[in-house]
């Protein structure tokens, strides 16, 4: 029976991570996860101590509560602040169940030190992803923070080895330094590259739940923290591709001072209006959209959803959609946006698949985008962005840019392509001008 149950949910939840791989059939994949997940759970009531049962129950209905309550009020923009801390509370409860077994001979004092050093530096690692995703300012200069964390990191080491020889009488000690040196490790990284880190705490929490699964001999907590270890890997090693940074320069490299290399007599912009778009874009053999964290701020994806409806039925228009594997601020952030705006994700093209097709389009649309059409990131060597693959949509004959002022993406550096003789500028909130060249395409 327990065996069958396993086996089950194991598979439910991989068909889970399967579904989630398309966003045609991610919505089926988020349901084979809740019934694995509520199958997980009523298994695990109803083998619990029925001492145990009251409190558990009230457990789970305060969290469950907190979490819809959570998910309702967060915007899109603070996504990555919420997965820090979901991933951070993960660590906690791996590290508090390493810490209330310590008392258990029967487990290897080693393994539940792993688990409790897991756990209580992904919890504050994560915290401190959310404090400088949320714009908090750092208390010392990167160098010093730096210098500090090693010193506390070998205080760790060192309180470790004494809590480990001493049963437990130096734990608390270790924990406390433990959780300082969470906290001072993440601090100097660079805002940019946040959401890498935020992914590498993710596998943490999936990690120190293997642990937990072995150390309380739980297979499916051994199945299901893999799962989650593995895919968080996999998603840093992607992100870190994508953006070409590796793991050493994100968290050694000093933050780069941004200068600005576009003399201010070169800053001539030609703005457009929402008409100027239509009538660009009604004449168009072939448009390719562009969206970025601006479209997903605005939450203009339905808007431009019906554009690209009128666009194709009403003016024969070939209207395709090109994603930067980091536009916005998390892995497939566009692709969720645009299948929920119901948009044919065969119109939907990575970048390395589309790249090509800039030289033949007659408008590249860009909504809301901006580091990630950057051509600096191939030249500009003191940039954050430097190296990164962009989307070439200079190359289109005309390139009409949506976004509400001259100010610069996630990355700090203006864009030069604000001020080229083929862009029109369309100053505006995404989701406004989008539905006014909509109205406009209508008439
Ligand atoms: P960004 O370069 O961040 O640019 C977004 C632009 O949207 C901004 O320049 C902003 O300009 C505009 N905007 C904001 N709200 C708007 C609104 N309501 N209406 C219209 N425009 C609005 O975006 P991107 O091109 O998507 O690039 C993503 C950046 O995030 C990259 O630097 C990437 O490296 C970084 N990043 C992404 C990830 C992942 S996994 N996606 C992970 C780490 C880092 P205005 O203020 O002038 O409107």
């Amino acid at each position: 029976m327990i065996k069958t149950l396993i086996v089950l949910i194991y598979s439910m939840f991989i068909f889970a991570i399967n579904g989630l791989s398309t966003p045609y059939k991610a919505y089926r994949g988020n349901i084979y996860a809740m019934l694995a997940m509520s199958i997980a759970i009523i298994w695990g009531l109803y083998e619990l101590n029925p001492q145990y049962l009251i409190p558990s129950i009230a457990a789970l209905i305060a969290g469950a509560l907190t979490g819809v309550i959570a998910a309702h009020k967060i915007s899109m923009p603070d996504l990555p602040q919420m997965i820090a801390l979901l991933n951070g509370l993960g660590g906690l409860a791996a590290g508090l169940i390493g810490l209330t077994e310590t008392s258990n001979a029967d487990y290897h004092p080693l393994l539940l030190l792993f688990i409790i050093s897991i756990g209580f530096i992904t919890f504050t690692g994560s915290i401190a992803a959310f404090l400088k995703l949320a714009g908090a300012r750092l208390p010392a200069d990167k160098d010093t923070l730096q210098t500090i964390s090693l010193i506390i990191l070998i205080l760790t080491i060192i309180s470790g080895f004494y809590a480990y020889h001493n049963s437990g009488q130096y734990l608390w000690g270790f924990i406390a330094l433990l959780c300082l040196w969470g906290l001072l490790f993440i601090l100097p990284v660079g805002g940019a590259d946040m959401p890498i880190i935020i992914s590498i705490l993710n596998s943490f929490s999936g990690w120190s739940t293997v642990l937990v699964g072995f150390s309380l001999n739980n297979t499916l907590l051994i199945i299901v923290g893999t799962l989650i270890g593995t895919s968080g890997t996999i998603l840093s090693y992607i992100m870190t591709k994508a953006m070409n940074r590796s793991l050493k320069k994100i968290i050694f490299s000093p933050p780069l001072a941004i200068t600005d290399d576009i003399p201010d007599k070169n800053k001539t912009i030609r703005q457009g209006s929402p008409q100027d778009a239509a009538f660009l874009m009604e004449n168009a053999n072939k448009v390719i959209i562009v969206p970025g964290f601006g479209m997903a701020a605005a939450g203009a994806q339905h808007e431009l959803a019906n554009m690209a409806k009128i666009l194709k039925t009403k003016y024969n228009v070939e209207v395709k959609f090109a994603i930067h594997p980091v536009a916005g601020r998390l892995p497939g952030h566009m692709n969720v946006l645009l299948a929920e705006a119901n948009i044919n994700p065969d119109d939907v093209f990575e970048l390395k698949d589309i790249n090509q097709e800039f030289q033949t389009a007659d408008v590249a649309y860009v909504i809301g985008a901006n580091d990630t059409t950057n051509p600096l990131a191939k030249t500009k060597t003191d940039s954050p962005i430097y190296q990164m693959p962009i989307l070439e949509v200079e190359q289109a004959k005309k390139v009409i840019f949506v976004k509400r002022s001259l100010a610069t993406g996630y990355s700090g550096i203006d864009n030069p392509l604000f001020y080229a003789d083929n862009t029109l500028m369309l100053l505006g909130d995404a989701k406004e001008v989008t539905k006014q060249i909509v109205a406009d395409l209508e008439e």
